[in-house]
């Protein structure tokens, strides 16, 4: 089994980083013999979409050296991400959005022909059979139900880029208030909801 690990906080002692590593404490407990493969998006420097990514649209024969080089990179997290049976993805809240450098990422690898495609009915998925578990921190709270919901810009479009390249089988822990007093017990129930959904997975593995 193999689990991607992915950070994308500015802050080295960030709450998402706290929970990533937890939730990959929890799970070797669960997979000794499995593999973590890490990639922080802190110190990965990902290239903007340039003119190069039009070379997506062609056959591999037919790439320049430099669109070759220059798609090199999403290859690489394509193959990354293709490997894994397990993602976690740490997405502080950064303006009621991601932070760019996790928008870096997607834009590498929302791929025509590697990560979706298109068939009778229109754009399809083409990655299957991997659990997403995405841990969020924001300075505030967006539950569901309030007048804060509709300015969560982060859920629904981490919800519908997944799904669009196939990963439908997501699950949120938000760790909400980090600017305000009910700061631990958030991260203290956002922890803790980590162990339970690996302690479940694990059972479901099992049966
Ligand atoms: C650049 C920046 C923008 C932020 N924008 C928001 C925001 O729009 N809404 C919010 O609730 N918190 C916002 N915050 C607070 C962070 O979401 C909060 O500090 C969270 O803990 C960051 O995750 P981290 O601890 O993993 O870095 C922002 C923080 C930064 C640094």
């Amino acid at each position: 089994m193999k689990l991607l690990r992915i950070d994308s906080s500015a802050r080295s002692g960030s709450i998402t980083r706290q929970l990533t590593a937890k939730f990959v404490e929890e799970w070797k407990k669960s997979h000794p013999a499995g593999e973590v493969i890490q990639r922080d998006l802190a110190t990965t420097m990902l290239p903007q979409i340039t003119d190069d990514w039009g070379g997506t649209r062609l056959d591999p024969s037919q790439l320049t050296p430099d669109q070759r080089n220059y798609l090199s990179t999403s290859d690489h997290l394509i193959r990354e991400l293709q490997a894994a049976d397990t993602i976690v993805i740490g997405a502080p809240m950064y303006n009621f959005a991601i932070p760019s450098s996790l928008k870096a990422w997607i834009d590498q690898i929302v791929r025509m022909g590697k990560t979706f495609g298109y068939g009778p009915r229109g754009a399809r998925g083409l990655l299957s059979d991997k659990k997403v578990i995405v841990i969020t921190a924001r300075g505030g709270a967006y539950p569901k139900g309030t007048p804060g919901e509709k300015l969560d810009f982060q859920e629904p479009y981490l919800r519908h880029i997944l799904g669009f390249i196939g990963l439908t089988d997501v699950t949120f822990i938000h760790a909400e208030n980090q600017a305000r007093e009910e700061a631990g017990p958030s991260l203290a129930s956002a922890a803790e909801h980590i162990g339970r959904l690996v302690a479940d997975q694990s059972q479901q593995i099992a049966h």
